[in-house]
């Protein structure tokens, strides 16, 4: 790509370019905090992940504010050491919070992971390749960032096959509609795309971190199991699976799982989780467990020996560090390295500062809740971006951007022009804050009605059959 030297303008030396991103990372904050003109934003955040990428290709290193190329050493330790951007977030595998009413800064996570914008070129890109309309999570930027999505696609239109790899780490019984996410764009890609997929439940993960016995992890798995199923994946082409069953079944997993231990350093997932000399053992090694499934030879009954099979990981954007070690281990292994496709988070009903938890009962609303529950938690909970009295919303309008209910809307109305109309009417006030969440508790009562329904039709014979080793039906 030599025409992308050319942009790099004037900028000859990694020095020059690690300044020019510094400002313009300065300029795209500025930009922000002046709630400048959203085209206006757009362009600087371009620029700035164009720098980003011209960094790359110059140094090797992905670029890291704070720190001038010299002292960069390595490309996974962009993760939670923070750098300066979007300096109030805090996003990891445990903790996402941040002081802003409408959440995270996801253009700022993606400089600061290293990640690549999904734009509406790659929207459009999919919609090619697969031939359906995209998903709505695509389409309003639910699924907001990758890595490698386009060599897939290049891949997938050369008749070359990937596989899809998800997860859950079964904490509790309890899961809540955030929790859906990766699940309902999961199966619409396994649908579109007409392939294989994993999904792994960390049962394992959750003894180690929590104060839970290994039987308890391990029944949550398979309840968990019940509600992922009852997404509508399909039984010929999905394996679910539990880490403590599996992982002591399948020499060609624990095979994987110890070629990755042995090419990360303790240094490493210091760096990458914040690990301390205190935590155990277990948690130190557990990451090289959820890297595993990346790698196609993990699951010689779907693959065989292949080890060539491209992974796409849809996941949410805390997810991230653990793949970022993997794709730093992959090629060192000789395997291919996984895509991704990253999520933003589904925020609390008190506000998007943090994500739903299924530890707070009152911010979330879970797939077991009945309807009268759910109207009583959203018209309780949901904070609100309306005025205070009917008199001053209807003069000055509500704030969609702060509101929950709409936030809510965005992830589960499906009708683009419906959706548009809402927050027009809600931003001029025409609309009010009881009216719109009189919207999203029609929404939400019978979506989660049906998911129960199907639920109740997974019975446990359907359970072990998702969960059993056995050959998949696809062609690669
Ligand atoms: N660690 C994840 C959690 O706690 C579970 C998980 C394992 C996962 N493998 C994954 C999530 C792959 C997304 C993609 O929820």
């Amino acid at each position: 790509m030599t025409d992308c030297q050319g942009d790099v303008e004037g900028a000859s030396t990694p020095m020059e370019l690690y300044e020019k991103l510094s400002e313009q990372g300065e300029k795209v904050r500025s930009l922000k905090s002046a709630k400048a003109d959203k085209t206006e934003v757009d362009a600087a955040v371009q620029l700035l992940l164009k720098l980003k990428m011209d960094y790359k290709q110059m140094t090797g290193q992905d670029y890291k504010a704070g720190c001038p190329p010299s002292e960069n050493d390595a490309e996974l330790n962009n993760g939670p050491a923070a750098d300066g951007a979007g300096e109030d977030d805090t996003v990891d595998p445990w903790t996402v919070s941040t002081t802003n009413a409408k959440g995270v800064d996801y253009d700022k996570l993606i400089v600061r992971f290293g990640s690549s914008k999904i734009d509406q070129e790659l929207v459009d890109r999919v919609e090619k390749v697969c031939g359906q309309k995209p998903h709505r999570f695509l389409r309003r930027g639910v699924f907001f960032s990758h890595r490698d999505m386009h060599q897939v696609l290049d891949a997938y239109e050369k008749h070359k096959s990937f596989y899809l790899y998800t997860g859950r780490g079964p904490s509790s019984e309890a899961m809540h509609v955030g929790h859906l996410i990766p699940f309902i764009f999961t199966k619409w890609l396994q649908d579109v795309f007409d392939i294989p997929l994993v999904i792994q439940l960390t049962d394992d993960e959750k003894y180690l971190w929590k104060d839970l016995t290994v039987e308890e992890c391990h029944r949550f798995a398979i309840e968990n199991a019940k509600d992922i199923i009852a997404c509508g994946f399909d039984i010929n082409k999905t394996f679910i699976f539990s880490d403590l069953d599996y992982m002591g079944s399948s020499p060609e997993f624990y095979r994987n799982v110890v070629k990755i231990q042995k090419h990360v350093t303790f240094n490493q997932v210091k760096g990458i989780f914040g690990f301390t000399d205190s935590d155990c053992i277990g948690k130190i090694s557990f990451p090289a467990i959820q890297a595993a499934p990346s790698f196609s030879n993990s699951f010689p009954h779907v693959f065989g020996s292949r080890k060539d099979i491209q992974c796409l990981i849809p996941c949410a954007i805390d997810q991230d560090p653990y793949f970022r070690m993997t794709r730093d281990v992959a090629p060192r292994i000789g395997y291919p390295k996984p895509a991704l496709l990253h999520s933003t988070f589904f925020p609390a009903l008190q506000g998007a500062q943090t994500k739903m938890s299924a530890s707070d009962a009152n911010s979330s609303i879970f797939l077991t809740d009945t309807p009268k529950q759910i109207k009583n938690k959203i018209n309780k909970h949901a904070f609100s971006g309306g005025k205070d009295t009917v008199e001053e919303h209807r003069k000055y309008g509500g704030n969609a951007d702060v509101d929950v209910s709409f936030m809510y809307l965005t992830f589960f109305l499906e009708d683009d022009e419906q959706l548009e109309k809402i927050r027009q009417d809600y931003t001029s006030g025409a609309l009010l804050t009881g009216e719109l969440k009189k919207i999203l508790i029609e929404t939400l009562q019978p979506m989660i009605a049906q998911h129960q329904e199907r639920r109740k039709q997974v019975t446990d014979e359907l359970v072990k059959q998702f969960m059993t080793p056995r050959p998949l039906n696809f062609n690669l």
